[in-house]
């Protein structure tokens, strides 16, 4: 069976955790996310036990760090896990032209993905930030930024993802968070959409996280998501 086009968000507490998820989803997805819950706890340890769990399955490693800072901080940070060989980094494109760019000079074998506006954002938490609204637009903006500094790939809402698909071409590999599954509970994500609602607005990777590793039982959880997208 081909992997589904998932990206598991693997937001553990711990390396076993993040092991045994890896291990259980991994014949099913075609990505493994390593955020900063992870991350910031066991560095480049958890990059080795999340592959070394995966097994033989061809999985490719996200590295979900959302750099965000001066240029040259970024560059060094980028630097810094390029040799940990990840198909994606990401970067916060609020961060600028510059910055991005940097990124992407920096990890030249990643692609480097950027941020555009959080899921769990809304028109009122842009608002509240000083960002101009509403978050479709700001999303447009910060997407044509970014691909225009380099970046291939880019995370936005499913809700946004035609939109900016018909702003940055075929090229540039969409990424929607904000996936949940027809009746789950959407937690802390507020643009949100179905699996099939995002890969039909265009989307190329779905992250998903609780849906799967809040789940009893996360093999299963993956299947099925694998399954519907199948259909
Ligand atoms: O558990 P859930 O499916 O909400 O996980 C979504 C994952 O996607 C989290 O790891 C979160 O950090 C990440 N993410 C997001 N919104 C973005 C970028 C990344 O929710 N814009």
């Amino acid at each position: 069976m081909t992997p589904a086009p998932i990206a598991v968000a693997l937001d553990a507490p711990d390396l076993d955790t993040a092991a045994r998820w890896a291990s259980l989803t991994a014949p099913h997805v075609t990505t493994l996310k390593v955020g900063l819950e992870l991350y910031l706890r066991y560095g480049p340890d958890v990059v080795a036990a999340v592959r070394e769990a995966a097994g033989p399955a061809p999985v490719e490693l996200f590295l979900d760090l959302k750099l965000h800072d001066i240029p040259a901080t970024v560059a060094g940070a980028a630097r810094s896990v390029a040799g940990l060989r990840p198909a994606y980094l990401t970067v916060h494109a609020s961060g600028g032209p510059a910055m991005v760019r940097a990124a992407v000079e920096a990890a030249p074998d990643a692609r480097v993905a950027a941020v555009t506006v959080l899921t769990s954002f809304g028109d009122a938490d842009l608002d509240v930030i000083g960002l101009a609204g509403p978050a479709s637009d700001a999303v447009r903006r910060l997407a044509v930024l970014a691909v225009g500094a380099g970046a291939r790939a880019l995370v936005c809402s499913p809700r946004e993802a035609a939109a900016v698909r018909a702003e940055v071409g075929p090229d540039v590999v969409l990424i929607t968070p904000g996936v949940r599954p027809e009746g789950a509970a959407a937690q802390d994500q507020t643009r949100v959409a179905t699996p099939r609602g995002a890969l039909a607005a265009g989307a190329d990777v779905l992250v998903i996280g609780r849906p799967i590793t809040g789940a009893p039982d996360p093999a299963a959880a993956a299947a099925e998501i694998a399954r519907s997208l199948r259909d």
